[in-house]
């Protein structure tokens, strides 16, 4: 392996791609009246119902005001039980909390990781009312199952589509498989704001009351006042200051024309790391499913621990020290101290507790140079090497 004491070119796990056009773009904001909630917006909610095929969208400042304002549409009572996944980034679930709704965890599928259609079944209760389904690394959920499932069981089905933009679940793209789908804009997401997130939905009904959320809870923003030259507004509900600015929007605008390409090349390096790890006996991919495609915004590994000697941190550690920015997606909700406190008894997700101790996120991100992927494969293999048993 290299030394530690020669200059290494750092590989983060993800990173934005920002060019010419996306700077451009924003200048372009700069120099105009508006900076705030002006053409760009609507531009960018635009943009985005074409590309998805989604009927709405309300742009927000971040992917968990994302969930917070498509939950808060939904008015549920207070108390309602929301499905979520063992395994995903914990707004997922904290979207619930804010709500006055309980997060209720539910064990994923060892293979894909992704929420456990079947095990959704058995979590229900007369409480439920909502399903939060996870595009875990930009994979697609059974989306089949789960709709059929809230269908019988009244609940709402809210697609957590923060991995998946730009992937597709048979003829549909993400943002046309529930009634409430959110994206995250954040620089390692494939596309980017800065900070940024939407809520895409058909209902016009929810459409309105995640609009309203996002703006204090006030019926018309200053430019609709502007137009109807009245200085009147009402607050109906309470909502956030979830407005996303037009400097945010101009780059969205500009990035998602790029989406295409971005996504061809994750799945590209997805391609090469699949083939190279196939030969690996200690180390498993995520398997995709039939019909669907992943547009990648992860590309998680599991270790084989009963093959290698030391823990999976061990082998971060070893991978880190050599410039790879490796990561880990992500420790099972439950665990974190807040749901440890706030949780009456530990859920049971047997995969998720046993998925955990071997996951690793390495480098992925439309950039990366075809160099930069041999070196992971590179160095992931030799780090298996050292420590294989
Ligand atoms: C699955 C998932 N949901 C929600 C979010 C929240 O998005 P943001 O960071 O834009 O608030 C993220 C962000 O990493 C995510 O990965």
């Amino acid at each position: 392996m290299e030394t530690a004491n020669t200059e290494i070119k750092k590989i983060p796990y993800g990173r934005q791609s920002i060019n010419d056009d996306d700077i451009a773009a924003v200048v372009e904001v700069l120099k105009s009246d508006w900076l705030t909630t002006g053409p760009a917006v609507n531009q960018f909610e635009e943009s985005l119902c074409q590309l998805t095929g989604a009927k709405h969208a309300v742009a927000v400042t971040n992917g968990t005001a994302a969930l917070h304002a498509g939950i808060a549409a939904l008015e549920l009572p207070p108390g309602s039980e929301i499905i979520v996944p063992a395994i995903t980034f914990v707004a997922s679930a904290n979207a619930a909390v804010y709500n006055d709704c309980k997060p209720v965890f539910v064990d994923i599928e060892p293979d894909t990781l992704l929420l456990d259609a079947e095990k959704v079944e058995a979590a229900i209760t007369d409480r439920t009312r909502a399903v939060v389904a996870v595009d875990y690394a930009g994979q697609p959920c059974d989306y089949d199952r789960l709709q059929e499932i809230c269908r019988r069981h009244n609940l709402f089905l809210i697609a957590d589509a923060c991995h998946s933009i730009g992937a597709t679940f048979g003829d549909k793209q993400v943002g046309q498989l529930a009634d409430i789908t959110t994206f995250s804009f954040h620089p390692v997401k494939h596309i980017t704001t800065g900070e940024g997130g939407v809520v895409l939905t058909d209902s016009e009904s929810l459409y309105t009351k995640a609009r309203t959320f996002r703006n204090h809870g006030i019926t018309a923003d200053s430019r609709q006042r502007e137009k109807a030259n009245s200085h009147r507004y009402d607050m109906i509900g309470l909502g956030h200051n979830f407005r996303l600015s037009d400097i945010n929007c101009a780059l969205g605008v500009s990035q998602l024309r790029r989406l295409k390409d971005f996504v061809k090349r994750r799945r590209e390096i997805a391609r090469i790391y699949n083939q190279a790890f196939q030969g690996m006996p200690e180390i498993d991919f995520l398997s995709s499913r039939e019909g669907r495609t992943n547009s990648y915004h992860l590309y998680p590994i599991m270790l084989k621990l009963e093959s290698l000697k030391g823990t999976r941190d061990d082998i971060f550690n070893d991978l880190r020290t050599q410039g790879l920015g490796v990561n880990v997606h992500y420790l099972p909700v439950y665990e974190h101290s807040f749901y440890k406190n706030y949780l009456e008894s530990r859920p049971h997700c047997p995969v998720a507790d046993a998925t955990y101790p071997r996951l690793l996120s390495l480098p992925m991100f439309s950039d990366m140079e075809d160099e930069d992927i041999d070196r992971v494969v590179s160095l992931v293999e030799k780090a298996v090497q050292q420590r294989r048993i």
